[in-house]
């Protein structure tokens, strides 16, 4: 029997799998069970950003295997402390909650919202997706991912993207957080206009309620700003992370500012794995290697360059950093036919296409996809 007949016997079918089994990884690159090599533009989906098995990220984790792999939030443990020291100074954001992914974080960016506001209200956008299960679901916008599982968390509004009259009509004082994906990365790299947010931010000002930005895909240098927040000159209340954050070691965070973290008490949210030691270092290794090996300027610089050569084959190509969408006439095809020439492309509809590959590939590389997607 081979992988996938084995797979299929016992693993829930809730993915559609390229048919690819992975073995292993290097910079750039991944390798099958039978040793083909393939030029990774997906990383984990905007996840190992330092490359696959980044041999700081290693050493770092081998150290910290040998000293603690665990020992609970009853007690301290030293990297959680020294991950929220480092996310203060690269985001600006006042404190920090730990947790183990994407949607765990949006989660508890809500239940802040509903404790510091008092307001139940959640306003999220049309095209906006934040997790699947039941709170970040509930402001995550596309209907067949709902629709089974209803009744989500209410009430919940979804405004038209970078639509501000609809905006203006959608939120107000009841409203306990707005959230929103500044540039949607699983409905395939759109940006959110700049006059949009700023309506947004002066709306928050008006009525009061938070804003939470989900930086779960955009985070840590993958738009070519440490975060997307950063292109707009947004201040959240709160912030998600997760993704990239450890390199591919499961690790979320929702980040506060004081204001709303003082509203927020002993026992209101936990997580038995949440701030890790073994998490908590990959985090510590992963920024370390953005900032040393300045992977936030090779995003901007090679996110130009393959922008700019994508635009010489296809069209509506969205680059913001390394963070690419473009169109294809069949996607699923062109994701096949990348894969048997060993190329790694992820689709996110039937006609769009988005790459968002290691934060540390060269225009060598990027030539070397161009080649492939194009023969
Ligand atoms: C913007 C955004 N928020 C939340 C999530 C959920 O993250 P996770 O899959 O780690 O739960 C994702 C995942 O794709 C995402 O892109």
């Amino acid at each position: 029997m081979d992988w996938m007949e084995r797979e299929r016997k016992f693993i829930l079918q809730t993915y559609t799998r390229q048919k690819v089994v992975i073995e292993r990884g290097e910079g750039c690159y991944v390798y099958d069970v039978d040793g083909k090599k393939y030029l990774d533009l997906v990383a984990g989906i905007a996840t190992v950003s330092i490359g696959h098995c980044n041999p700081k990220l290693i050493e770092r984790l081998k150290n910290q295997l040998e000293k603690l792999i665990h020992a609970s939030n009853l007690y301290y443990t030293t990297p959680q402390i020294e991950l929220a020291e480092k996310l203060h100074e690269i985001t600006g954001m006042d404190k920090f909650f730990f947790c183990n992914s994407g949607t765990e974080a949006v989660e508890a960016a809500l239940k802040f919202a509903r404790r510091a506001t008092g307001r139940k209200k959640f306003v999220s956008f049309t095209d906006d997706f934040h997790g699947r299960t039941m709170g970040a679901l509930s402001v995550t916008h596309k209907e067949k991912f709902r629709k089974p599982f209803e009744p989500l968390i209410s009430p919940v509004e979804f405004v038209e993207f970078n639509n501000i009259e609809d905006l203006e009509k959608r939120v107000d004082g009841e409203t306990a957080a707005v959230i929103i994906e500044l540039i949607h990365g699983e409905a395939g790299v759109y940006p959110a206009e700049r006059e949009f947010v700023k309506a947004l931010d002066e709306l928050r000002e008006k009525h009061g309620f938070l804003l939470i930005v989900d930086e779960v895909q955009t985070g840590f240098g993958r738009t070519g700003k440490w975060f997307a927040k950063e292109i707009y000159g947004l201040e959240p209340d709160m912030m998600s992370m997760a993704k990239a954050m450890g390199s591919g070691v499961p690790i979320g965070c929702c980040a506060l500012k004081e204001d709303v973290a003082e509203k927020i008490q002993a026992g209101d949210h936990g997580s038995t794995f949440g701030g890790n030691p073994l998490a908590c270092t990959a985090a510590l290794a992963t920024i370390d290697v953005i900032e040393k090996e300045k992977l936030v300027e090779n995003s901007v610089r090679v996110g130009d360059y393959f922008a700019k050569r994508l635009r010489e084959y296809f069209e509506n190509v969205v680059g913001v950093g390394l963070m690419i969408g473009f169109d294809v006439s069949d996607a699923v095809g062109f994701v096949r036919k990348c894969l048997e020439n060993g190329l790694l492309v992820n689709n996110t509809s039937e006609n769009r296409i988005r790459l968002v590959p290691p934060l540390i590939i060269t225009e060598k590389e990027v030539d070397e996809a161009i080649e492939i997607m194009t023969n």
